[in-house]
């Protein structure tokens, strides 16, 4: 027998057991066991032929998981011990040598700090899809005007392209935290042990290479108790999906028959099993709602690592659920996003119409004003009363004459009708960054660099 005279209670077996969890973290496990035996038996520390029994067993093992028949047991507490106890029954005795010179603690650790880094190169390729469809959204839509809008009032008009390409630049800042996040899973944590290290004259630095890492942790301690990549990655995917949350939150109001802006493809959204002539925008709500969802697995997973001692503490077992709760859902909000993006279908005469409001061009008679020398807070003080006598009156700013412009200022003369008639207001947007088409085309080469 061992140290415990009872077996556990099944309640504690429920609390305890991870592997429902962390199962999928096998292909992870598979690989960092392989290269820990040969290490082993390079370094002369098993003999070979025990090596090779266990690697043959682990391809068994391998094979087992991929096809779906691997034989878990209820004892099995993790993936770790199910995989070392599938290699024994496999192995015979040589199997019990694999757990040699390593924990449970420097072995989670360095599978949770694989599945991150791979996790970060698919958040990558996942948001590149997505910028790439909102390029080519802004490319066919170069220079179809809406309405752009602060406070959801309508302000000044922009190019739909423009809008679009916000959320490029958005994306392209997530797309470096997740570089980040890959470059903070470049240390190899096995071979620290349990916390303090092992008794083995181990190479670390080939267990670092075979697994692609670029060198091996410096601290055993901080190796087996860290999981700020964990964090990192959270972050990274809070952001990433709070900003898919607002790119939601416009397809759902620019979808609405009041707005009617865009059409979202038919496979993007769902019939009401009563109202015969809806289409609900669910997949564009659900990327609002998702967003807070990731938020909670980011501060959730925080609480957990608040005030933990050194090293390895059995509270960290959470960090699973949270870590891939939140690379799942932003894969999803993603893939919808993109999905959405690809197949939305704009109305431009009903986004013209909206942008074409003559009360919008009312900053740019503001701004003639002050080319002409009035001061801007008078200008503005001015304008705002014409918007206010206009709309008292049912009347567009286009609509007023010469004279009743020139009624309320004398500078207000020809161009002044003139730019209210014409909706050149989009065009004299130049300032580098600003909505004009020469910007936006400038920033489209920019855009389209970002993906090489
Ligand atoms: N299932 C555990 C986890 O995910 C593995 C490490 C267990 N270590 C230990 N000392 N009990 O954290």
């Amino acid at each position: 027998m061992n140290r415990f005279s009872e077996p556990p209670d099944p309640d504690f077996d429920a609390i305890n057991r991870s592997l429902d969890v962390d199962k999928r973290l096998w292909p992870f496990d598979v690989a960092q066991s392989r290269a820990h035996v040969a290490m082993l038996a390079a370094q002369g520390i098993i003999g070979a032929e025990d090596a090779g029994v266990i690697a043959d067993a682990l391809s068994a093992v391998e094979g087992e998981l991929e096809a779906g028949i691997f034989p878990f047991e209820q004892s099995d507490e993790d993936i770790h011990m199910a995989i070392e106890r599938r290699v024994s029954e496999i192995a015979g005795e040589a199997g019990g040598r694999i757990h040699t010179a390593r924990s449970r603690n420097d072995q989670v650790a360095t599978d949770l700090i694989l599945f991150t880094r791979e996790a970060a190169a698919s958040s990558i390729a996942a948001i590149e899809r997505l910028i790439a469809a909102l390029i080519e959204a802004a490319e066919s839509h170069i220079d179809w005007a809406l309405p752009g809008y602060t406070h959801l009032q309508r302000a000044q008009p922009v190019y739909l392209s423009h809008h679009l390409l916000a959320y490029v630049w958005m994306l392209s800042r997530d797309r470096q935290r997740f570089q980040f996040v890959a470059s903070q899973c470049s240390l190899l944590p096995l071979g620290s042990g349990a916390l303090a290290g092992v008794n083995f004259d181990t190479d670390r630095g080939r267990v670092a290479d075979e697994l692609g890492f670029e060198g091996v942790t410096a601290n055993s301690l901080d190796a087996v108790s860290n999981r700020d990549f964990i964090v990192d990655c959270l972050s990274a995917s809070a952001l990433c999906a709070t900003h898919l949350s607002r790119l939601g939150a416009e397809l759902v109001l620019w979808s609405s028959q009041e707005f009617g802006f865009v059409e979202l493809p038919d496979r993007w959204t769902s019939g009401s099993s009563l109202m015969p002539q809806k289409k609900n925008p669910d997949a564009a709500e659900l990327l609002r709602a998702k967003a807070p969802r990731v938020v909670g697995d980011l501060s959730s997973f925080l609480s957990v690592l608040h005030a933990l001692p050194l090293a390895y503490n059995k509270d960290m077992q959470e960090d699973k659920e949270y870590l891939f709760d939140g690379v799942d859902t932003l894969a999803l909000a993603l893939a919808a996003a993109t999905g959405m993006v690809e197949g939305a279908r704009f109305d431009r005469d009903r986004m013209s119409e909206a942008a074409a409001d003559g009360m919008i061009a009312a900053t740019d008679l503001a701004d003639l004003l002050v080319r002409r020398g009035v001061p801007f807070r008078e200008s503005h003080a001015l304008v705002g009363r014409i918007v206010r006598e206009a709309l008292a009156a049912d009347r567009q700013l286009s609509s007023l004459t010469l004279d009743e412009l020139r009624g309320y200022s004398t500078e207000l003369d020809d161009e002044a009708v003139a730019l209210l008639a014409q909706d050149g207001w989009l065009e004299s947007k130049a300032s580098e960054g600003g909505t004009a088409l020469v910007r936006v085309r400038e920033q489209l080469a920019a855009a389209r660099a970002l993906l090489g």
